[in-house]
């Protein structure tokens, strides 16, 4: 019979409610496969006669015949007439792979990468909370989202459009989108755009990617903020790219710092309308004269305007893109801030000679964005609902950021210094009492809290210690208990 450790990790994959879907005989012979790929199960090794099997795993023999069956087939194991079955010798599988005991196909072991390949994983990723909790920022309101809007519009799109959506789409995106994002960005943002230089992707983190390689080679410099966001300075830091980092002040990058620079840098990776997470804008001279710069050396100025439709008072200022005559600047829009994430639609607006390079490289990478969700997008956008979407969250996000600021300067005014924001997702804090930085996230954590550290997204000087806390997903209610929570430990540590 199995050990009772064995007969536990059958039962567990049998229970598991991502195994669901599963009819039982896959189950129990996946859990034993597993076993014997880790090699719990030693080569030779008996397995259970089908019977007693069956009766500790409360199934039908027959269950366990299906599933002693397919292990055979595939090679696992061995039976024999009157001696029952065993663990095969020696495995080869389809992969071609020997799979022995000492050669398990480990999570753990440190796998033979390419020092790009080394370069991505290291970095640990771009990866957002499944579900997300206060004050994790970033993220905008979902739950109210017109869902029964949108799903009719999917249906008319489905209705009109019927199994084409099915096929292969335009890698660059659908002319529908494109147009309305065109639309969309010459008028709201000031951009100089037409549906033809635009191109649809996954996300900003995509567009970044797509940038750090097709416009510079490894070893290449270029110009990011300092501090900065960090799934940008993955990005660059993944393609091998020498990241010189550039002071932020209350107006934006300090340009001189970029025009003084002597040796040959490629790019500059800037959030304009809106700084992460300083939340600084750019003043119009500094923007004329990173153009100027960027013309002078043929430089790309990537632009990433990631949630500038969330601006509290007034409107944001135009786009450097719509500004720039020379076509040096990348313009890069989401819809995960302005929409919703799991959207997965982000784009860029191109100067015309990168349409064909960008767009081939795309299909490369994921050939093509969705059809589906791209035409419900454009029929979203075409009927106003995208405007009218954004104006609502506008005015919900600058009433939730009202009152976590009000909040925090009542429950938190002992320990930070709000630095409240004109435009965004998320508020800036400034540490005012001696705990350091990660002392005030570990505690935010212990207490069902996500707050990100400032300290981090900088590269250089003596970053002051805080945290940037989310406002947009959370009702002024969920934020009223988390700034209490919060302030309670926080209070407890410094008591202690
Ligand atoms: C500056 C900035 N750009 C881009 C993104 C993410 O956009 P996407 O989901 O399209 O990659 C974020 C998200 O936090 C961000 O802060």
């Amino acid at each position: 019979m199995f050990k009772h450790s064995q007969l536990e990790s059958v039962k567990a994959w049998l229970a598991h409610p991502t195994h669901a879907a599963m009819p039982l005989h896959a189950r129990i012979q996946r859990a034993i496969r597993q076993m014997i790929l880790d090699g719990v199960l030693a080569p030779g090794k008996p397995l259970p006669a089908s019977r007693p099997l069956a009766k500790s795993l409360g199934v039908s023999r027959d269950t366990i015949e299906t599933a002693y069956s397919q292990l055979h087939a595939e090679g696992f194991i061995e039976r024999h007439v009157g001696s029952g079955s065993f663990v095969a010798e020696m495995t080869e599988f389809a992969t071609g792979r020997r799979i022995s005991r000492r050669d398990p196909l480990s999570r753990n072991q440190t796998p033979n990468l390419s020092k790009r390949g080394n370069a991505m994983f290291s970095s640990g990723g771009v990866r957002e909370l499944l579900a997300p909790r206060p004050f994790a920022h970033g993220v905008p309101e979902t739950r109210s989202f017109p869902l029964q809007l949108w799903e009719r519009l999917e249906r008319q799109v489905l209705r009109e459009h019927g199994t084409q959506v099915l096929l292969h789409g335009d890698p660059q995106g659908t002319e529908a989108l494109r147009s309305a994002i065109a639309d969309y960005v010459n008028l709201e943002r000031g951009a100089r755009a037409t549906p033809d230089r635009v191109l649809i992707l996954t996300s900003s983190q995509q567009a970044l990617t797509l940038c750090a390689n097709m416009l510079l080679d490894p070893g290449d410099r270029i110009f990011i903020e300092d501090p900065a966001y960090y799934g940008a300075r993955k990005a660059f830091d993944a393609a091998g790219l020498e990241c010189l980092p550039v002071r932020v002040d209350g107006q934006g990058v300090v340009v001189e710092q970029i025009t003084a620079e002597t040796r040959k840098v490629k790019a500059v990776f800037l959030t304009p309308s809106h700084q992460f997470p300083t939340g600084a804008t750019l003043t119009l001279d500094r923007r004329l004269a990173l153009i100027e710069w960027a013309n002078r050396h043929q430089a790309w100025i990537i632009e990433d305007d990631y949630d500038s439709e969330f601006h509290y008072a007034g409107k944001p200022t135009a786009c450097v893109q719509g500004l720039d005559p020379h076509d040096r600047t990348i313009y890069i829009g989401t819809f995960t801030k302005s929409l919703f994430p799991g959207l997965r639609i982000g784009y860029v607006v191109l100067p015309p000679q990168l349409v064909q390079p960008m767009t081939v490289a795309r299909t490369l990478l994921d050939g093509h964005s969705a059809p589906l969700a791209q035409l419900t997008l454009a029929r979203f956008m075409e009927g106003g609902h995208f405007g009218a979407h954004v104006r609502t969250m506008r005015s919900t996000y600058a009433d939730r950021l009202g009152v976590l600021a009000s909040l925090v300067g009542k429950h938190l005014s002992h320990f930070v210094e709000a630095q409240v924001p004109i435009g965004g997702l998320q508020m800036s804090c400034v540490l005012t009492c001696n705990m350091p930085e990660r002392t005030a996230i570990d505690v935010a954590r212990r207490a069902g809290i996500e707050i990100m550290g400032l300290s981090a997204l900088h590269a250089n000087g003596e970053p002051k210690a805080g945290f940037l806390m989310g406002f947009a997903a959370y009702t002024p209610n969920e934020i009223e208990g988390a700034v209490r929570k919060f302030a309670d430990a926080l209070g407890a540590v410094a008591k202690s």
